[in-house]
């Protein structure tokens, strides 16, 4: 049944939100484990959609899992492996599941993973992922709609990624731990995630050097050195950059508990130009405040360590208010302005050419009904509707699912006016918030 989002705006969010597993590392966690011929145990996993579907992809490969939900873990248990295929129903649900091409190389040397196709934020490209696993030596035909990929064995090459992607590189990494000899990625991604699965790969007995930076060497093992571990994924950069934009959207003040702030320096530095202010309160826990109206500023996204282009939607909201005019450049994807024409339906003053948006401060949103187009956009809406005077609907919640834990009951802990509500039935989320949150 169709889920919306029913938002008073003008609330200031005050409080304390902790910050989730990220996502995008540990659906990649998730499909490395089938390098193990055992069992792994993945903690801090958030309840995501997108990590039911990645769960799923490995059921269907023969592995088994139990998940935790109140613990936040999972445990998967690749003894068996029956099957070498990942279907479209699941990769065309959820993109991410193509970095199951790479663990299958390794573990079955065979792979029949359908091809993704584009999705709404862009065309989406997977040529460098083949053309990679082609140079350790697997011969691929790509066929009704399958990429088949085969090699008696995979042998270390040098690879050059034309533009540092993460899924190239994740799928690459992951194809390369059992290669015989060495593999060098050069122009890799160097994103928090990548670091992330190149750390739980070495704590499985891989060995890997150069995670984060430019190169990474991936020299190969033999399976028999691959075992079974315990490993707790990062805390979602993505999420906490989200609360910290929300807070300072409504002029509010939180403490925001497991982050990591170096993952986030380029976006606390705009943050902080715009006039919010973060402190560091712990390690892993900063302080997020603003008082005044917050100033434009330009930016460009960027691949890490870059302004990421996974908050530039959320960014977007904030200059929509802001005094003067900012000035943003999407390099990353063709078409990741969505959320620009609902913006413009509450008041926004955004004029956009191709990849550049133009966005002059105005003096407020107002609520209006408007609808998810991708899971980023999303939650732009979302910030949109608590910054709006008066009601805010936001519809396509699915789209926010498959990445936001619990992201109403957190906005509402920190004060926030917002229910889920279906068709049948409104649910007041303010009365249930969860002990967990
Ligand atoms: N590209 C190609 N050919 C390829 C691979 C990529 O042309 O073979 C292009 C893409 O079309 C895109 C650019 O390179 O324009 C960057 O793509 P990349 O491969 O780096 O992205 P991804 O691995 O598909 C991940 C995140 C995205 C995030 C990007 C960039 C996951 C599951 N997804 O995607 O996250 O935007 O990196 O940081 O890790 C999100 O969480 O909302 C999300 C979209």
């Amino acid at each position: 049944m169709a889920e919306r989002f029913k938002i008073q705006g003008g609330e200031t969010l005050k409080g304390e939100v902790s910050i989730g597993g990220a996502k995008n590392a540990v659906l990649k966690l998730l499909a490395a484990t089938i390098l193990v011929k055992g069992k792994t145990k993945i903690y801090n996993v958030p309840h995501l959609t997108d990590v039911d579907i990645m769960l799923n992809v490995l059921s269907d490969l023969g592995a088994k899992y139990i998940y935790d939900k109140q613990e936040k873990s999972v445990m998967v248990d690749a003894s068996d492996i029956t099957s070498i295929t990942a279907k479209y129903e699941l990769v065309s649900k959820m993109r991410a599941s193509f970095i199951i091409l790479g663990a299958l190389m390794s573990r079955c040397k065979e792979a029949i993973v359908a091809l993704p196709g584009g999705c709404a934020i862009g065309e989406r490209r997977v040529d460098f992922h083949i053309k990679g696993l082609e140079a350790l030596g697997a011969k691929i035909k790509i066929e009704n709609g399958y990429v088949h990929a085969k090699a008696s064995k995979l042998v270390g090459a040098d690879i050059y990624l034309d533009i540092p992607s993460v899924g190239a590189t994740e799928n690459l990494m992951l194809a390369a731990v059992l290669a015989e000899g060495s593999t060098r990625i050069q122009n890799a991604a160097q994103e928090p995630e990548i670091v992330d699965l190149a750390n739980f790969l070495n704590t499985i007995g891989a060995d890997i050097i150069g995670a984060g930076t430019s190169e990474i060497l991936i020299n190969g093992v033999k399976a028999e050195n691959l075992h079974s571990a315990e490993y707790t994924t990062i805390p979602d950069r993505i999420e906490a950059g989200t609360f910290m934009a929300a807070v300072v959207a409504t002029k509010g003040k939180a403490i925001i508990k497991n982050v990591f702030p170096a993952h986030l320096t380029f976006f606390n530095d705009k943050l902080i130009k715009m006039g919010a202010s973060i402190k560091l309160v712990e390690p892993t826990t900063i302080e997020v405040s603003c008082k005044n109206r917050l100033q434009a500023i330009n930016f460009v996204t960027q691949p890490y360590p870059g302004f990421p282009t996974d908050l530039q939607a959320i960014a977007m909201t904030l200059l929509t208010t802001s005094n003067g005019v900012g000035i943003i450049t999407e390099s990353l994807y063709e078409n990741r302005f969505m959320q620009v024409p609902d913006l413009r339906r509450m008041g926004a003053d955004i004029h956009q050419d191709r990849n550049h948006a133009i966005v002059k401060g105005v003096k407020h949103l107002t609520g209006a009904t408007v609808a998810a187009s991708d899971l980023r956009a999303g939650a732009a809406l979302v910030i949109a509707g608590l910054m709006a005077n008066g009601e805010t609907i936001v519809e396509k919640l699915h789209h926010i699912d498959r990445g936001y834990e619990e992201f109403e009951h957190k906005l509402t802990k920190l004060g926030a006016k917002i229910y889920r509500y279906n068709d049948a039935e409104e649910v007041k989320i303010a009365h249930e918030i969860r002990g967990s949150v």
